[in-house]
């Protein structure tokens, strides 16, 4: 019987070859089925049997480099979607009325896939993101896949595109980005009648221009993220844009992003455009608690477990800015700036500066971090997943 990543290597030969979708479709453990109204129009990637793709990873910053190869299933009425399949990585086709493009229905996921010393491909907690993903869905009135199709999905993309994951480890990653979108059209507000998992990659290097240098934040008390009775908790693509007025000024006024307050006080702080934050006072850890306006973050949640394994007290509470004021260290997590301290918060016009170095409690948990995820210390938690 043929295994099934002998499988996997005769379909990427198969889609190497041409003739994808028939290829596709006459595979024995990948099936296709048609998607009529969501189909990859254009390719857009090079092809090549290059051991490795050819990328500057030591200028690799967070941006756009497409892959080889996407994943996409669909869900056309009822709950389950169909059996997905990968297609060489290119433009979709969207009716001009799906509800993605007129009503804003859709969610993304971020997770990683990177190589570790002795070679072998992981994955780092991507049910946490799959789970993450069934509540949005439950929120935005979609389908969502079982959590065995999510990570099974992610498993075939980055193994699909494992050519872009670099050796020597630790100079960036692949970034895997799941999809889910009402796809159908629909013109009244309603939920789309169709939707669609799609999952591409990318290979990145720092998400901050700064590389690893401490972050310089600004706490913008005009703009908010989210509001209570939103859905600043799940992560919607309807989050993300009306943050991009705030960040860009904070950008151009020289900050390296902005720390929201919530929006009823207008005191409290939430979270950072794409991270969560923590504070530490006096070798205790807080960050704010998560109560539907603030997104659960999987790195978020790894770090305090991190924490109270390392003997930390951890506090999950409102925090008024006062107290961040006042804090001796600020740190960031979130998958795509792993964990990024903060050297200065400006508030009204008030700047204040925090302990930085290897000394810093967010280095020692960092270190920890990395040190599971790169297999030098045992993955107790069962947190780490080998894809080859
Ligand atoms: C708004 C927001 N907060 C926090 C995070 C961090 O979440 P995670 O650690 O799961 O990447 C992200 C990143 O996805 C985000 O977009």
């Amino acid at each position: 019987m043929i295994s099934r990543r002998a499988c996997f290597r005769n379909l990427l030969q198969s889609l190497r070859t041409g003739s994808t979708a028939s290829k596709l479709r006459s595979s024995n453990c990948f099936t296709s089925r048609t998607a009529p109204s969501l189909q990859p129009v254009v390719e857009l990637s090079p092809d090549s049997d290059d051991e490795y793709a050819d990328v500057d990873w030591d200028n690799l910053g967070f941006s756009l480099r497409p892959t080889d190869y996407m994943y996409i299933t669909k869900c056309t009425g009822g709950d389950s979607f169909e059996e997905g399949h990968l297609s060489r990585y290119g433009n979709i086709e969207l009716s001009p009325s799906a509800g993605v493009l007129n009503y804003g229905q859709g969610l993304f996921e971020g997770t990683k896939a990177y190589r570790r010393e002795n070679g072998r491909l992981c994955l780092f907690r991507p049910d946490q993101n799959a789970i993450r993903m069934q509540v949005g869905a439950e929120r935005m009135c979609m389908p969502s896949p079982s959590i065995h199709q999510f990570v099974e999905a992610v498993k075939q993309t980055a193994f699909a595109n494992k050519r872009w994951q670099i050796p020597p480890p630790g100079k960036g990653s692949l970034y895997i980005r799941p999809l889910l979108m009402g796809s159908g059209p629909v013109l009244g507000l309603g939920p789309a009648p169709e939707c669609t998992f799609l999952i591409y990659a990318s290979p990145v290097g720092n998400y901050f221009k700064e590389g690893l240098a401490p972050l310089n934040l600004f706490i913008d008390d005009e703009y908010h993220r989210a509001t209570r009775g939103g859905a600043g908790g799940v992560k919607t693509i309807t989050n993300y844009s009306p943050v991009l007025k705030a960040l860009t000024r904070a950008k151009s006024r020289g900050f390296s992003d902005v720390l929201y307050l919530d929006s009823v006080y207008k005191k409290n702080i939430e979270e950072v455009s794409s991270c969560n934050v923590f504070i530490v006072k006096d070798n205790v850890i807080s960050t704010p608690a998560t109560g539907g306006t603030i997104l659960e973050g999987v790195t978020r949640k790894s770090i305090i477990d991190i924490a109270l394994d390392h003997g930390y007290q951890v506090k999950e509470q409102c925090i008024p800015v006062e107290e961040v004021m006042e804090a001796d260290e600020v740190f960031c997590t979130g998958t795509a700036v792993g964990v990024a301290a903060v050297g200065s918060i400006t508030y009204q016009g008030k700047r204040v500066e925090y302990k930085m170095g290897d000394q810093c409690v967010s280095q020692e948990l960092f270190s920890t971090y990395m040190e599971i995820q790169k297999g030098d210390i045992e993955d107790k938690k069962g947190w780490i997943l080998e894809i080859d």
